[in-house]
This record gives C-alpha cells, structure tokens and sequence, in this order.
C-alpha cells in the first residue's frame, strides 16, 4: 500500500509526520476547493498487537468494500461542501447541501485519482479539467464518462460507503 504522507501547508510537525508515516494510509481531506492532508488507518491494515485502536484513524475505517466514516470524529463532511478523498481505496465522498455522495476517486479520463478539488458541487480533477456533478455525470471534459458511484447510507453518526 502506498505511503504517501503531503502536506499542503507543510507545516507537519515531525511527531505527527512520523505517526501518519507508521499509519501507511493518506486520506486527503479538503473544503471549499482547499485540501488537506491527514491520516487514516484501515481495519485492514492494523496490526492486532497494535496499541492503536480505529479511534485513532480520523473517524475512518476501511473493511473490504465498505468504508465506514464516523462523522463524530471526522468534521470534514460536517458541513455541506465539506468533502475528502480517501486516497488509499481512492474514494471521493461529500456532503452535498446536507446528503452525503461518494465516487471512484479514478477519473475516467486518463486515470488520476489523487488530484481533486470539490467546489460549488462540482468534483474538478485537475490533472485536465474535466468537471463532474455530485452523481459523478461528465460537466466539462476531457473527461467522457461518468465516474462511479457508490452507496451511502447515514446510520446515526456513521456514514457508510458501500464500494
Ligand atoms: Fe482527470 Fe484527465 S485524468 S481530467
């Protein structure tokens, strides 16, 4: 699994860059076109002597095909435009006026999956500048073809994103 730890601010301090570096798992979380970095650690991924419980992965948990966001813990999907990308099971998710969407992350022109900003409702992969509406329907190309989209269900405080 990849292991790519950004910052676009740069302003990790080194504890935390090493913790997110032993994470191993990147999610890129961003509001209103602006993105941020931070860390999540899949079920998958933890070692069962670990000391380091879910509760530690930003409120995100990856099991198979679902992927399981406690919006207790992750206030980035808090308020509508809020939206991340969880960059290891390359997922977009949003909250789109109050409902929450979630996408490949693969865009369907050439494959970038790492280089999204959400604005206005609109996912734009900047690797070209295709433009995609929350049901992952084609705005603006390149782009031709839908991206996929998953189910979301809210359950009390858990969204949960079926893939
Ligand atoms: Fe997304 Fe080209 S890969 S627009």
């Amino acid at each position: 699994m990849e292991n790519i730890i950004k910052s676009q601010s740069g302003n990790l301090t080194e504890s935390r860059r090493n913790f997110l570096e032993k994470a191993g798992i990147t999610a890129v979380f961003g509001t209103l076109g602006l993105s941020f970095f931070t860390s999540c650690t899949s079920v998958d991924d933890l070692d069962p002597n670990s000391p380091n419980p879910p509760s530690q992965n930003g409120g995100i948990t990856i099991s198979g095909n679902t992927i399981r966001i406690d919006l207790s813990l992750q206030n980035r999907l808090a308020s509508p435009g809020g939206w991340l990308l969880i960059e290891n099971v390359k997922t977009l998710v949003a909250n789109v006026n109050g409902s929450f969407v979630a996408l490949t992350s693969v865009c369907t022109h050439s494959g970038c999956f790492d280089q999204w900003a959400f604005a206005n409702n609109r996912f734009i992969c900047n690797c070209h500048g295709s433009i995609f509406d929350p049901s992952g329907r084609v705005m603006q190309g390149p782009a031709t073809q839908p991206l996929q989209q998953y189910t979301t269900t809210l359950t009390g405080a858990t969204l949960t994103v079926t893939r």
